[in-house]
């Protein structure tokens, strides 16, 4: 399985996902800005995956800071979280992963300052182990939605790379895999940042599952021509009511999945689940940069000074929504109260929400 981070004494060190499928280049982030900006520029992306990396960040920052009273290194401390926080909007494990690295600090900061750091670094490692147990539990749950035989569609790139490993839709997908079922995976490129076709074609490959990419315009005419069974992407970030945010265009891949009679289904942790958010007008989308789209591998694709929007996620209602799948079992309609009623269960991993 690919390590998409890792801690290590030298600093959290990535697989650079922007260099990803040509070059499999490893960077260490020295210290908690550098994680913050391999978040920002997406060396490390997948809403997961940024949560893990914002908790390391907060413990490598901790780690380094010299303080001389506890009053001091709490100042430090929310600096540091403040500065992670501020990275990307969208993906609530950010926000869930810093908050519990606060609640940590906070039942601890009555410890001497080496313990409180040790704490904190174990924490953000127990994340880690924690996300992996978290996907391979939503694949026991998801895999038994799949079809014995069949094509699956996915928008984006929700897997190993996308998490501290397994992956969530791709995890369900392994799964299924694993269980005997004939899976082929169609991989939508996604425009404009290419997840798909740089990161799930690239990891499925490895694998050895049988992967067909597809440019994002051919999705429709696939489910017309009898291709795909079911679709399963990851999320971003699920309100309360079941909407949910995830990479641009999984919005237009769950309508033509409606209109095609195919199951779409959403494979996240809880810690994607935002309970706070009561439905997903609530949810900020992320404005990248006008580059993304006007540039491909660096050449220039468009008009220069061509007006350009390039909102990162969109929001598919619940409505489209078949399931979805998290390692505390299966929400089904209505997710206001699946939803809720799975909060209240104990996680499988003992991971806190
Ligand atoms: O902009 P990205 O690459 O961070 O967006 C990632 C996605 O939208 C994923 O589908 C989502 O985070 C789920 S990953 C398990």
């Amino acid at each position: 399985m690919v390590n998409t981070l890792e801690w290590t004494e030298a600093g959290v060190v990535f697989i650079d996902q922007t260099k990803l499928p040509t070059e499999e280049v490893f960077v260490t982030c020295k210290n908690y800005e550098e994680v913050a900006d391999a978040i920002r520029t997406m060396i490390v992306r997948g809403a997961p995956a940024i949560g893990v990396a914002a908790a390391m960040g907060v413990a490598l920052g901790a780690r380094d800071l010299k303080a001389n009273s506890i009053d001091e290194f709490r100042r430090g401390f929310d600096e540091i979280c403040k500065v992670l926080g501020g990275t990307r909007p969208t993906a609530v494990n950010l926000f869930w992963a810093i908050r519990r690295m606060q609640r940590v600090f906070d039942e601890n900061a009555s410890k001497p300052v080496a313990q409180l750091k040790q704490i904190l670094i174990d924490e953000a490692k127990r994340m880690h182990v924690e996300d992996i147990e978290a996907n391979r539990s939503m694949g026991r749950h998801g895999a038994v939605l799949l079809p014995a035989t069949g094509g699956v569609l996915t928008h984006c790139n929700a897997g190993a790379l996308a998490t501290a490993g397994y992956g969530t839709a791709l995890g369900v997908i392994r799964a299924a895999v694993e269980g005997g079922k004939n899976i082929e995976v169609f991989a939508d490129e996604t425009r404009p940042f290419l997840q798909g076709s740089r990161l799930t074609a690239w990891e499925l490959m490895k694998d050895g599952i049988p992967t067909t990419l597809i440019s994002d315009n051919m999705a429709g005419w696939m489910m017309a021509k009898g291709k795909i069974q079911a679709v399963i992407t990851g999320a971003d970030r699920i309100a309360a009511n079941g909407d949910t945010a995830n990479k641009i265009g999984t919005y237009s891949v769950a309508i033509l999945a409606k209109e095609h009679g195919i199951p779409f289904y959403v494979a996240a942790p809880f810690s994607t689940v935002d309970l706070e958010t009561p439905d997903g007008s609530k949810i900020p989308i992320e404005e990248r940069s006008s580059k993304e789209v006007t540039h491909l591998g660096g050449k220039q694709i468009a008009p220069t000074d061509c007006r350009v929007e390039n909102p990162a996620f969109d929001v598919t209602p619940a409505k489209y929504i078949a399931a979805i799948i998290t390692e505390r079992g299966v929400a089904k309609a209505p997710f206001g109260e699946s939803l809720k009623k799975l909060a209240a269960e104990p996680t499988v991993i003992g991971a806190s929400k």
